[in-house]
């Protein structure tokens, strides 16, 4: 028998926090939508009281989602109380999520109260929040710093007054997973009614340590798991949604388990990214672009003769799409053509047929094949891709829009087009749009420079989505808008349509 382990979101409200990466109302109520088909337990959907858009958006949240229980949080104030109660009207399945300091930096610097008049301040908002919904949840905020037998004090006290649920949040994400544990555990050791109230453990990632010491926490008797979408959230962020829902798969023997449809966190990751305009690192565990990606030889070789050599998670499982035709010396001509199309490349059945004889002596001296291989077999044969950049002229003024001219050779066609966008890379991209008529979508687009200075090159990765998939690109350039066309035009290229 597995237990269950609770997923609370917290990417509409801790998530949110993060400078610059604020949402409307709209894309909350996407991402909350996102969050129901992801299958978790509850979406805390804001802050009522800080701001009428986040009261606003709690209100539409609860009605257009109905699976998940909708939280809303408030300070232990009876102000805040109200605006959360009054924001949960709509929701199907509500919970108040209040609370306040349980450490003595907060008690003395943040409240300049007493350990005795907190408590009492504790009791009453729990109580006050009980008279307007059934679940109650409440946060001892600081709890990492906090002293172990005045919190164990204080969740016996908010249990008894109504909490269904105990937060008990590592705040600076200053423990180590072996004394977090330790004090989840103390708590289930001497609160005496602990059994009525799920813990919920809320760590943030300041030392790195985040998912660590959530799962010490889950290990040592919580059941309930604070997370945000990429790890998303204030200064070093929160634990990642993503990484607590594969670590308990992964590692059955710690018999628990989530209802997370894990094969839509590779897609909901992306939404989130794209609608916070927040990129996810590279090598960001789970929904990072190299996740999967095996790039050193050995590497390759070793997935190729076995995925699990060197993966301990199928990307599919995450839905992270795989290629699944891997050339060897037995491949035939169709296989070949087709993996080749893949790649962006397009040649007549007699240019293949040409082209064979090669691959089979590269085949045969290589055994298997990979994607760096058929480009080198190609570039010799001078093979072309569906799209190649022929022409590219920008003009930028201050009275207009920025206008891109673009020629490309698209399949057998040569075309010119112009088109102007919000700067020049959405102009130079909209131009390319034009020819291509594709239903893409830009889901991600990061610059960088190679080495500092004016004169530097421009590195552009950027990620495409189209029919349910996602398409990478690269492209590197002095101009950085040619380094954004030339990404764009890579990624493109491996569309088969
Ligand atoms: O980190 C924290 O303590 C919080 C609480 C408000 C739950 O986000
Ligand atoms: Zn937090």
């Amino acid at each position: 028998m597995t237990d269950r382990v609770y997923i609370f979101d917290t990417t509409l409200r801790d998530g949110e926090q993060v400078p610059g990466c604020q949402l409307s109302t709209l894309e909350k109520v996407m991402i909350a939508q996102e969050l129901e088909t992801l299958g978790v337990d509850v979406i805390e959907a804001g802050f009522p009281i800080s701001s009428p858009g986040d009261f606003q958006s709690v209100i539409e949240i609860s009605k257009a989602v109905s699976e998940p229980v909708i939280c809303a949080l408030s300070r232990a104030e009876k102000p805040d109380i109200e605006a959360a109660a009054q924001a949960l009207q709509y929701a199907k399945r509500k919970r108040i999520h209040t609370g306040l300091g349980a450490s003595d930096y907060h008690i003395r610097h943040k409240f300049n109260s007493t350990r005795e008049a907190i408590l009492e301040r504790a009791i009453a908002a729990v109580k006050y929040a009980k008279s307007f919904v059934e679940e109650v949840e409440f946060y001892a905020e600081d709890a990492g710093r906090a002293d172990w037998d005045f919190l164990a004090q204080m969740v016996e006290a908010v249990i008894h007054a109504g909490a269904t649920v105990v937060n008990i949040p590592d705040t600076t994400g200053f423990r180590l997973p072996t004394d977090y544990g330790a004090m989840i555990r103390h708590l289930k050791e001497n609160v005496a009614n602990i059994h009525k109230a799920i813990i919920s453990v809320h760590c943030h990632n300041d030392l790195g340590l985040a998912t660590a010491n959530s799962i010490a926490g889950l290990q040592n008797g919580a059941r309930q798991v604070e997370v945000t979408l990429n790890g998303i959230g204030e200064r070093a962020g929160n634990t990642a949604l993503e990484e607590i829902v594969m670590i308990l798969k992964t590692h059955a023997h710690l018999q628990l388990h989530t209802h997370i449809q894990t094969q839509r966190l590779y897609p909901t990751s992306r939404l989130v990214s794209r609608l916070m305009r927040m990129p996810i690192q590279a090598n960001k565990a789970i929904v990072g672009r190299n996740a999967f990606a095996h790039s050193s030889g050995i590497h390759q070789d070793g997935v190729l003769k076995n995925r699990e050599n060197y993966e301990i998670i199928d990307p599919e499982e995450v839905g992270v799409a795989q290629s699944s035709i891997l050339l060897t010396a037995r491949s035939g001509k169709h296989a070949l053509r087709h993996r080749l199309e893949q790649l962006g490349y397009y040649f007549s059945k007699d240019e293949v047929k040409e082209l064979y004889p090669r691959f089979l002596e590269m085949a045969d001296a290589k055994k298997d094949i990979c994607d760096e291989d058929l480009i080198a077999l190609v570039g010799d044969r001078g093979g072309r891709r569906k799209l190649e950049l022929l022409d590219f002229e920008m003009k930028i003024s201050q009275q207009h829009a920025p206008c891109a001219k673009i020629k490309l050779r698209y399949r057998e066609n040569i075309i010119q087009v112009e088109a102007s966008g919000k700067g020049p890379v959405d102009a130079a991209f909209s131009a390319i749009n034009q020819i291509v008529q594709l239903d893409v979508r830009l889901e991600e687009y990061q610059l960088q420079s190679m080495n500092g200075g004016a004169d530097d090159n421009g590195k552009v990765h950027l990620q495409l989505s189209y029919a349910g998939n996602y398409y990478y690109g690269f492209g590197v350039d002095d101009d950085i808008i040619l380094a954004s066309v030339h990404a764009y035009l890579d990624a493109l290229n491996k569309i088969t349509a």
